[in-house]
Formats: structure tokens, sequence, C-alpha cells
């Protein structure tokens, strides 16, 4: 265990060697942690367990560093198994099968489809329920869809500690459990990857929220989330972040995203970005079979211009392009351009594919999409450049 602040001590897992997550759905570089936390106050409290996978190994810690016959209270501030997936064994390997359990009532509803039992001692929370546990005060916020329906977080009053959950979190398992002694560098691309591929779609759920917390004017002196670092030094810089990431935020530049099979719509990719250059537009260019689609999403958040291409395919589009505009649909941005492009060979419908399929997820989509048969003759790369031109011209109005 290690003493994050007066009597709240981090129990939790680090996962090395974890590189997707939810599945394959999230690549995760950096690996990740599962943070769970015990406050030894004059109860002794537990917030949150780990991965169902890391179960025995937590509850061994747990019974070796604070005594299982010790804990008072388990608090669940959310039931996905990454943080609620030990509490099966742990209940079973409590001497008192009576333990409260602290969780929303989604939360509990939730743990019930888990793990098909009735013999939880749930105590249902909700925002504002405080309950003290000796110098310290318990608060608990409710952030439902953020990004579960049951999600909340504990306010440790007295410590001003928030135990966050999965908000403010990243996927990253670094040098250190503290924010001011990992590279930041490498701490807000992974903080800022957590965002874009977990947390867009529910953006403004978040900017509310964070606006009620503010009102709460809590006195927040560290953030605790349940993966990653914890935010010890200057905390509140990670809720200013996604206060402005919640808006829907760009950084004005273009991603010009292609799908290729012999080339002739990478060679218009290219010269698409000769236009958006022209208009002073800065992009990045990426070929989406070949690209973490994961680190492609954080692009796409970050991005202002949308630009996808994708030959034409049984009337349709290449199958990397399919699941890309799944996942634009599913994130839902807002403030964002999109244009279609592809080459064909007889029919030629991707390019108006995307491009309908971006309009219906929420894209402004200024141009015709653009398509050229089979390979680009000089002329045709021409029009290419114009519709970058034109492209980028709509992103600066
Ligand atoms: Fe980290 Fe929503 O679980």
């Amino acid at each position: 265990m290690i003493e994050i602040r007066d009597k709240i001590y981090w129990t939790g897992i680090k996962d090395w060697g974890l590189r997707h997550f939810h599945g394959h759905e999230l690549s995760t570089h950096r690996g990740s942690t599962y943070n769970s936390y015990v406050i030894k106050d004059e109860k002794t409290v537990l917030v949150d367990t780990v991965w169902d996978p890391y179960k025995e190994e937590f509850v061994r810690n747990l019974d070796k560093n604070v005594g299982l016959g010790n804990i008072d209270m388990i608090i669940i501030n959310h039931s996905e198994p990454d943080h609620g997936g030990s509490l099966g064994l742990l209940l079973d390997s409590l001497p008192s099968k009576d333990i409260p359990v602290y969780c929303t009532k989604n939360g509990a509803d939730i743990i019930r489809s888990h793990f098909h039992r009735d013999d939880i001692n749930f105590q249902i929370v909700k925002t504002g329920d405080m309950i003290n546990i000796g110098q310290y005060d318990l608060v608990f916020v409710e952030m439902q869809m953020i990004h579960w329906p049951d999600s909340m977080l504990t306010y440790v009053k007295g410590a001003g500690t928030v135990l966050s959950n999965d908000a403010f979190g990243q996927h990253y398992a670094g040098l250190s459990l503290f924010n001011d002694e990992v590279d930041s560098c490498e701490l807000y691309e992974e903080a800022f990857k957590y965002y874009a591929n977990i947390l867009t779609p529910f953006s403004s759920l978040i900017k509310k929220k964070i606006e009620q917390i503010r009102a709460l004017n809590l006195d927040i002196d560290m953030i605790a989330p349940s993966h990653g670092v914890i935010w010890r030094k200057a905390p509140l810089q990670i809720i200013d972040k996604y206060y402005q990431w919640s808006q829907d935020y760009n950084e004005g530049y273009a991603v010009i995203i292609y799908d290729t099979m012999y080339d002739a719509t990478k060679t218009m990719a290219e010269s698409i970005a000769t236009g958006l250059r022209k208009q002073g537009i800065a992009y990045k260019l990426f070929d989406v079979g070949v690209t973490d689609p994961s680190d492609l999403l954080t692009e796409i958040f970050k991005a202002k211009g949308v630009v996808v291409g994708s030959c034409t395919v049984n009337s349709t589009v290449l199958r990397p392009t399919a699941g890309l505009l799944e996942e634009i649909k599913a994130h839902r941005y807002k403030g964002k351009l999109g244009a279609g492009f592809g080459s064909y060979g007889w029919s030629g419908e991707s390019p108006k594919v995307i491009s309908s399929w971006m309009e219906k997820s929420g894209l402004k989509i200024p141009l015709e999409p653009l398509k050229v048969k089979y390979r680009p003759d000089e002329e045709e790369l021409g029009k290419c450049v114009e519709f970058g031109e034109a492209f980028g011209a709509a992103m600066k109005e």
C-alpha cells in the first residue's frame, strides 16, 4: 500500500502488460492501473476494487495490509468490472457477511446483474449524501453517464481529496503514482486519449457536471482517479482541461484519412493535402488501414476538419473506413467539418457514402464529395488540390 494522503492509501494493481482494454476496442500502449483506495480513519473504508483477473492478488494484499476483518464499509463508485470486478470474491472473503456496500441505485442494479446474488447489504447514496467516518466525512456526487449510469465520485472532506473513479483518469502505468513524478507529455497524451475515446459522447454532461462541482466550492487538493496517476500537484488542471475538452474542442487543424487498394485514393489524399497547405491549414495524413483506431480517434477529436477517403468496393467503402465512420457517429462530435472522397472503377458510391454518413453524424459538410475514376491524372489531381483549398477555406470561415 502507498499512502497518498493522511490516512488514505492506494491499494490497486499496476497492469504493465495491458495493451487493449474494453475487449480490443481501446489500445493501451502504456498499460494501465486499477486504483483502489483504503481510508483508515475511525472507520476503515475501501473505495473501489480492481479488475477481476487480479481479484486474488487484490484480496490477498488487502488482507495482508489492512486485515479483511478491519474493513467497515465498501464504496463502489462504479461497477464496471475493472473497478467492481473483485467485489464478489472480497465479500466472500470478509469475516463479516453484512458489510455495507455504498453505491448509487444504478450501481446496485448493475452489481446484482454482474454477480447474481442477493446477499449484499447495499446502502444507496445520491448526490450530497454524506457519512462521517471519524476525522473525515465522505460526500457522494453522482456522475451519471460519465460514463456509466452508476458512476459517482467520493469526496473525502477534510482531506481535500476527490476519489473520482474513471473521470480524470488515464490508461497509464507510469514511473510513479503521482502526476508530478511522471513525464507530463506521456501523462497528457494518455489523459487526452482517455477523454477522446471514452468520454467524448458525454461531453455536454461533463460540462454541466463540472459546473455543478465548481458551484459546490469544494476544497480540492488531490484528485485520485481509478486509472493512472493521481493529480497531486495543481490538481485542478485536469478539471480545467476536461471543461475545455467538453466544449466542441478542436485545435484548428485537419486530418486526412484514406483507405486505399492501389494508391489512387492515397494519391488523391496527398493532393488534397497540398490544397490545405495552400490555404495555410495544418494537416495530418493517416492510412486508416494501418493506424491504431484509438489513436486515430484521438486525432479526430483534436481536428477541426475531417477529410475521409475510400475507394469504392461492392458499392460502399472499404472495411476499415466503415469501422471509422461508425466511430465518428458514436462519438457525436460537434463543431467539426467533414468531406468525403475516393477513387472508383465502375460505380463510385464511396465518397457519397462517407459524406452523407458524416453529415448524419453531425459534421458540417461544405463540399460535394469528390470522386475519380481509377487513377487520377494531372487534371484530376488538380481538382483534388482545389478540393483541399476549398475545404481549407471553409475551415477558416
Ligand atoms: Fe474504468 Fe468505466 O471503468
